[in-house]
């Protein structure tokens, strides 16, 4: 069962939504040059690169990058050369993680570090994640994120743009986050994926819904919640790497009781890395 004949429903303001949301793009590029898109390669992802091309933008007014982590599925990395080859107006950008702060990790503490606490889940996700994130984000003025609100209780209140304050190269300094899709839902991503043939990760007809690094994302099963494949030891308040927490913490996790793997709940595909 493909994920688009299990997914695709568009909401009945879908037009709207869609209108909205390249007069957010266009805006975006025009307010907050230097602007870059932030794509894990998921399908929320997808829409907004393909979003980016319908509004008009390419590699002079955007540009799009991939923290590749090094623990990425086969098949979500083959999405890079598959949005080159459709979208030749953009180029995308890879970061990786610091190649001696990952292996000291892994050495340190083991491949399956993530599963013994939160505190090494979140050390492995900054090393990663967060620090290549600083980097490609480095003199950027705005991003794009795939962000929705109906992902989790978390992002419930995800405003279509959030102006952040950070530290860039020593200095402090203002960054728009703009999040395209926040009031689109599942059934328009899929819809809208449908009907312009955009190119997504085949793990999605698998019935991984959202995908993030091998070790930490599984299949769902029906009935299941849409994140309830990532992270799946931890409770649903830690679920976040850290790109998408606040300042302030507001969504920083507890510690979660120690986990044992069991075999029923050890991710089905490979790891890659
Ligand atoms: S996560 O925080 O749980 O990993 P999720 O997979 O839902 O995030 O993705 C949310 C948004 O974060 C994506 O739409 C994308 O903008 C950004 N993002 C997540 N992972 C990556 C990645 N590996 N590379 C670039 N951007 C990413
Ligand atoms: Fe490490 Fe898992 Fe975070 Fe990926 S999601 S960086 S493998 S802890």
């Amino acid at each position: 069962m493909s994920a688009i004949s299990l997914y695709a429903k568009a909401s009945p303001d879908f037009e709207q939504k869609l209108a909205a949301s390249l007069a957010l793009l266009k805006s975006a590029a025009a307010q907050y040059s230097p602007l870059t898109q932030a794509s894990s390669l998921g399908c929320e992802d997808m829409v907004v690169t393909h979003l980016m091309h319908e509004a008009g933008l390419d590699k002079t007014s955007a540009s799009i990058f991939v923290l590749d982590t090094g623990m990425l599925h086969l098949e979500t990395v083959a999405l890079i050369e598959r949005i080159e080859t459709r979208y030749p107006s953009f180029k995308v950008d890879v970061y990786r993680p610091d190649a001696d702060a990952a292996s000291n990790f892994v050495e340190e503490n083991g491949e399956q570090a993530m599963y013994k606490s939160l505190r090494l889940r979140k050390q492995c996700c900054h090393i990663r994640k967060m620090e290549p994130l600083e980097r490609a984000l480095a003199g950027k003025k705005g991003w794009l994120t795939g962000l929705r609100r109906e992902q989790s209780n978390a992002r419930a209140e995800v405003p279509d743009v959030e102006m952040q304050t950070v530290q860039d190269g020593g200095q402090t300094v203002e960054r728009a986050k703009i999040n395209p899709v926040a009031n689109w839902t599942l059934g328009d991503i899929w819809h809208y994926i449908s009907i312009n043939a955009i190119p997504y990760n085949p793990l999605h007809d698998q019935f991984f819904p959202s995908i993030g690094c091998a070790p930490c994302t599984r299949a769902v099963t029906l009935g299941e919640d849409f994140r309830s494949g990532r992270w799946w030891w931890e409770s649903e308040s830690a679920k976040e790497c850290g790109l998408h927490v606040a300042a302030d913490g507001t969504h920083e996790a507890q510690e979660p009781a120690a986990f044992e793997p069991l075999s029923s709940i050890i991710p089905i595909r490979e790891i890659n890395a």
